[in-house]
């Protein structure tokens, strides 16, 4: 089906979208984008680019409850365990000593990366001295974030994650339960600031000692890439780390100013 989109059909919706929304999608991977294309046309019944095109262009909130069919916002509560265990074991005992610790999870989706940091900072006993910033583009994915509220049928899907983390802990241990839904506990909350803030144009002038960005640069050409790298770089205090997800890849150019920490787990230190 995403054959059926050509490049031209492509350019002119992400330039419609920029010029009227201020919204820039130019530097997204075209496939992958394309495919979220599809994806909305299908969930509309859309027969072609024009008529989404025509749509996007004549109804703002159309377009604004859109944004989220083309962005994927796909996370999870201990995504890929072992890089926790790894920021954990391996990390986080750097800051012991130090009297404060700043977090930037950049690309935060629904909190779930947020409040597994969370989690893992209070075994480490460092949660008392942290300030999390938790950003993202989609203001409904920030909305859930910030009541960090997940239905029990989502939050069973993290048990394996969550388990392979912790054998002996329960869910119970970090949010509160009612019949549909769980709520994390205001502990993990209170330490984090959420703000919408768009990787593509938005500055960030905050200083920081780790920066997680997970799973979101997929979604971008090398350009953008290295511009978002490049913003990463000046952001992070000396020595910082560098999270990026398991299926990133760390372009040449990226690998000129971080030095891989632990390949495996995407860890990076800023040269
Ligand atoms: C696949 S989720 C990743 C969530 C989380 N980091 C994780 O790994 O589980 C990608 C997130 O990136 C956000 N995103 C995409 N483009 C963005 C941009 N230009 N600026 C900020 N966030 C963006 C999406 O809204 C989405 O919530």
């Amino acid at each position: 089906m995403i054959e059926r989109i050509s490049d031209e059909e492509l350019n002119s919706l992400v330039q419609a979208m920029k010029n009227r929304y201020d919204l820039d999608f130019s530097n997204y991977e075209k496939k992958s984008f394309k495919r979220s294309i599809v994806r909305l046309m299908m969930k509309h019944k859309m027969e072609s680019m024009l008529e989404l095109w025509s749509r996007i262009i004549r109804d703002k909130q159309f377009f604004l409850d859109s944004i989220d069919d083309l962005l994927v916002n796909l996370t999870e509560l201990f995504r890929n365990p072992d890089a926790w265990i790894m920021i954990r074991d391996k990390i986080l005992p750097e800051f012991r000593s130090k009297s404060s610790l700043k977090i930037w999870h950049a690309g935060c989706s629904t909190g779930e990366e947020v409040y597994t940091m969370g989690i893992v900072l209070e075994e480490k006993r460092l949660l008392h001295k942290v300030e999390q910033l938790a950003t993202d583009l989609s203001s409904t994915a920030l909305a859930t974030a910030i009541k960090g509220e997940y239905s029990l049928l989502i939050l069973k899907q993290y048990m394996k994650p969550f388990l392979s983390f912790y054998p002996n802990k329960k869910m119970e241990n970090f949010f509160d339960f009612s019949d549909k839904f769980a709520v994390i506990k205001d502990t993990y909350r209170k330490h984090v600031r959420f703000l919408n803030h768009n990787l593509v144009h938005d500055e960030m002038h905050e200083r920081f000692d780790i920066i997680f960005c997970r799973n979101v640069m997929i979604y971008f050409d090398e350009n953008l890439k290295v511009q978002v790298l490049k913003m990463f770089h000046e952001c992070l205090k000396p020595g910082g780390t560098l999270v990026i997800g398991y299926y990133d890849i760390m372009p040449d150019a990226g690998k000129e100013i971080f030095d891989a920490f632990d390949v495996k787990t995407r860890i990076y230190k800023k040269k």
